[in-house]
C-alpha cells in the first residue's frame, strides 16, 4: 500500500498525475514546435521556385548567356531571380509589375539575394514599361488572364520583343467557380483563359504559335513569335 497524501490520494497516484500532466505539456511543445517548424518550412519553400521549372523556361525560351529577358507580371520576383543566373552579368532580366506591393517584393528580393542583372520596372495595365525591341525573351507566368485591357498589352509585347524574340505564355484554362479578376474583359467566363481563346486573340494581334510545350500543375505552356512588327 503506498502513502496517502493529504487529500486521501495514494503517493503512487499523485506521482501518475504528475507524470501525466508532464505528458501532456511535453506534447503541447511537440505540437508547438512540429507546428512552428512547419510553418517556417511553408514559408520559406513560399518564396522558392521548383528548379526543373526554371530548367525549363531556360530550355523553352532558350535563353543563352548575354540575353535580355523580361519576366512581365512577375509577382514577388521569385522567377526573376532564379532566371538570373542564366542570362548572367552579360545579360539583363527585367521583372515588371503593377501591384505596389509586389515591386516593393521584387526590390527587397534582389537586395537580398544580391543579384546585379535584375532591372525592376513598374508597368500599369497599358503599358509594360519596357523599352522597345529590348528583348530576346518575355515570360508571362499566370499573367496574361489578368490583363485588363489584352489587346493594348499584346501591342507593347510585340514591340518590346526584338525580330526574333520568344514570347512564352503559362496559363490555365478557365475556372468558372472562380470570380473573374476584376476589370478583365468579360468574354472570360471565370478565372483563366482557355487555350484556344489565347491562341486567338494572339494571332489577332500579329503573334504566331510555334510551340505547345508540355507543362506542369495542370498549365499549358505557349510560344510566340512576332509576325507582324
Ligand atoms: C498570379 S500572379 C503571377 C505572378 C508570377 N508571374 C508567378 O508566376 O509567380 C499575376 C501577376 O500579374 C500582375 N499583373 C496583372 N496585370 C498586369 C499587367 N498588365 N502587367 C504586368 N503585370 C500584371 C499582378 O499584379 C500579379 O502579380
Amino acid at each position: 500500500m503506498g502513502r496517502k497524501n493529504q487529500f486521501g490520494e495514494s503517493a503512487d497516484l499523485g506521482q501518475s498525475g504528475i507524470e501525466e500532466r508532464d505528458m501532456k505539456k511535453m506534447g503541447l511543445l511537440s505540437i508547438l514546435i512540429l507546428g512552428f517548424g512547419f510553418v517556417s518550412y511553408a514559408l520559406v519553400q513560399g518564396g522558392r521556385v521548383d528548379g526543373a521549372e526554371v530548367r525549363r523556361l531556360i530550355e523553352v525560351l532558350r535563353i543563352d548567356p548575354g540575353d535580355v529577358v523580361a519576366d512581365v507580371g512577375a509577382g514577388d520576383g521569385r522567377f526573376a531571380v532564379a532566371l538570373s543566373p542564366s542570362v548572367g552579368e552579360s545579360g539583363q532580366i527585367y521583372a515588371t509589375e503593377v501591384d505596389t506591393n509586389d515591386l516593393k517584393k521584387i526590390r527587397s528580393r534582389v537586395e537580398r539575394e544580391g543579384v546585379t542583372n535584375v532591372t525592376v520596372v513598374q508597368g500599369d495595365q497599358n503599358d509594360t514599361g519596357l523599352p522597345d525591341a529590348c528583348c530576346d525573351a518575355i515570360l508571362l507566368r499566370r499573367v496574361y488572364h489578368h490583363f485588363q485591357n489584352p489587346q493594348l498589352m499584346q501591342d507593347e509585347l510585340r514591340a518590346a520583343l526584338r525580330a526574333d524574340g520568344r514570347l512564352l505564355v503559362i496559363d490555365f484554362g478557365t475556372h468558372r467557380r472562380w470570380s473573374r479578376p476584376s476589370g478583365i474583359p468579360e468574354s472570360r467566363e471565370g478565372h483563366g483563359i482557355s487555350k484556344e481563346m489565347l491562341v486567338s486573340e494572339m494571332k489577332l494581334s500579329g503573334f504566331e504559335l510555334v510551340d505547345d510545350a508540355k507543362w506542369t500543375n495542370g498549365d499549358y505552356a505557349l510560344v510566340f513569335r512576332v509576325t507582324v512588327h
